[in-house]
C-alpha cells in the first residue's frame, strides 16, 4: 500500500472512530487492569457477552491487588458461563505477578511473559495503556486487511492469516494514537466490516478497499473450513437422597481445572448400561469437537466401594458457590428438575 494510501486510511479510520466508537465500559476512564481484564474476556467472547461479566468483575475484584488475593474458585466462579477458563487462571496469575512488581514493563514484547498474554493481548493492552507502537492482529483485523488488499490466498487459518498480515497493519498504525487505532480495527471489524453482509456504504475506508472495488468482500478472507470430530461422552446422574454426585475437574487436566462437572461413566469407575437409554441428551461443540453428551441415571448402589477423590457428594444449595461450566450448570438445572 502506498504511503499517501496508508495515511487517508489512518485519518479516515481514526475520524469515523472518534465519532462512532461505542461507549464501553472499558473505554471510560480507561486504566490498565480494565484493559487487561476486558482484552481477555473480549478473546472469543462478543462485546454483548461480556458486559455484565466485565461489571460484576470489577465490582468483585476492583483492581490486580483484590484479584491477587481471592481464592481461585472465587475467580472461577465470576468467569463461569464465559467459556475458556484458562483465561481465568491465567488473569489470576498474571495480577499476582503485576501485583508483586515495582515498575510495569509498557512493552509489547516484556508483556508476552505474562502468563496467557500472546501477540494479540499485549499489543492491544501496551498500545491501549501506554500508547505502545504496536498493532493487533485479531480475526477482525484479519478481515479488513484480506478485504482492503483483495488478497485472494488460502490460509489455513485464521492464525496463520494473523501472523501473514502483521507486517502491513504495523505499516498501518497510526504513531501517534496506536490504541484508538487498534480499537478503531476491532470497532470497523465489528460493526460494519460483517463476515456476511458488510455494511460498505458506513464504512470510513471503502473507497480504498480493493475487494469493494472488485464486489468480492463477501468471500474475503479465504479461511480453510475448520474440520471436526464427532465424539461421545457418557456422563453419570447419581442421587443419594438430597445428594448428587460431582467431579472436580484435577490440576492435571488440559480443560476447565478447578471447575465442576458431572463426571463421565469411566471417572465414577462404571460401565455403560446395557439397556442405555440416557435421562437426557444433549449436543454441543468445544474446539474441534462435536460431542453428543448422553447422561444416564444410575443407582448409586453400582458405585465401586472406593471412589477417585476428585468426586464429591454435593447438594442443591452448594451450586451457588461451586464454579461449574454452562453447559454443566444447564444439564444440572434439567436434571434436578425431573
Ligand atoms: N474486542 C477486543 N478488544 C476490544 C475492545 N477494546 N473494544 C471492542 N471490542 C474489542
Amino acid at each position: 500500500m502506498l504511503t499517501s494510501q496508508a495515511k487517508t486510511f489512518r485519518s479516515s479510520l481514526l475520524d469515523w472512530y472518534d465519532s462512532h466508537a461505542r461507549e464501553l465500559p472499558w473505554r471510560s476512564s480507561p486504566s490498565l487492569y480494565k484493559t487487561v481484564v476486558s482484552e481477555l474476556m473480549l478473546q472469543q467472547t462478543q462485546v454483548k457477552t461480556v458486559l455484565p461479566y466485565f461489571d460484576r468483575w470489577l465490582k468483585r475484584f476492583p483492581d490486580f491487588q483484590a484479584l491477587a488475593n481471592a481464592s481461585e474458585e472465587d475467580v472461577l466462579k465470576h468467569w463461569e458461563g464465559l467459556g475458556y477458563y484458562s483465561r481465568a487462571r491465567n488473569l489470576h496469575k498474571l495480577a499476582k505477578e503485576v501485583a508483586a512488581l515495582d515498575s510495569i514493563p509498557t512493552d509489547a514484547k516484556s508483556w508476552q511473559a505474562f502468563p496467557g498474554i500472546g501477540p494479540y493481548a499485549s499489543a492491544a493492552v501496551t498500545s491501549i495503556t501506554f500508547n505502545t507502537p504496536a498493532a493487533v492482529v485479531d480475526g477482525n483485523v484479519v478481515r479488513i486487511l484480506s478485504r482492503l488488499t483483495a488478497d485472494a490466498s488460502d490460509y489455513k487459518n485464521s492464525s496463520d492469516a494473523a501472523k501473514a498480515y502483521q507486517a502491513l497493519a504495523n505499516d498501518l498504525l497510526n504513531p501517534k494514537r496506536p490504541g484508538d487505532h487498534n480499537q478503531a480495527m476491532m470497532e470497523l471489524g465489528a460493526t460494519v466490516c460483517h463476515k456476511q453482509k458488510p455494511l460498505c456504504m458506513l464504512c470510513p475506508v471503502t473507497s480504498l478497499c480493493e475487494a469493494r472495488a472488485k464486489g468480492i468482500e463477501e468471500t474475503l478472507p479465504r479461511l480453510a473450513k475448520a474440520k471436526y470430530e464427532e465424539k461421545t461422552v457418557d456422563r453419570a446422574w447419581i442421587q443419594n437422597g438430597d445428594k448428587f454426585l460431582l467431579r472436580k475437574i484435577p490440576e492435571t487436566a488440559s480443560r476447565m481445572k478447578g471447575l465442576h462437572e458431572i463426571p463421565s461413566l469411566e471417572q465414577c469407575g462404571l460401565k455403560l448400561p446395557k439397556s442405555a437409554k440416557p435421562a437426557l441428551t444433549r449436543k454441543r461443540s468445544i474446539t474441534k469437537y462435536r460431542i453428543t453428551e448422553r447422561i444416564h441415571a444410575l443407582s448409586p448402589s453400582k458405585l465401586p466401594p472406593e471412589l477417585s477423590e476428585d468426586l464429591l457428594w454435593a447438594t442443591q444449595s452448594d451450586l451457588d458457590n461451586l464454579p461449574l461450566s454452562g453447559p454443566h450448570r444447564r444439564w444440572l438445572e434439567e436434571l434436578l428438575k425431573t
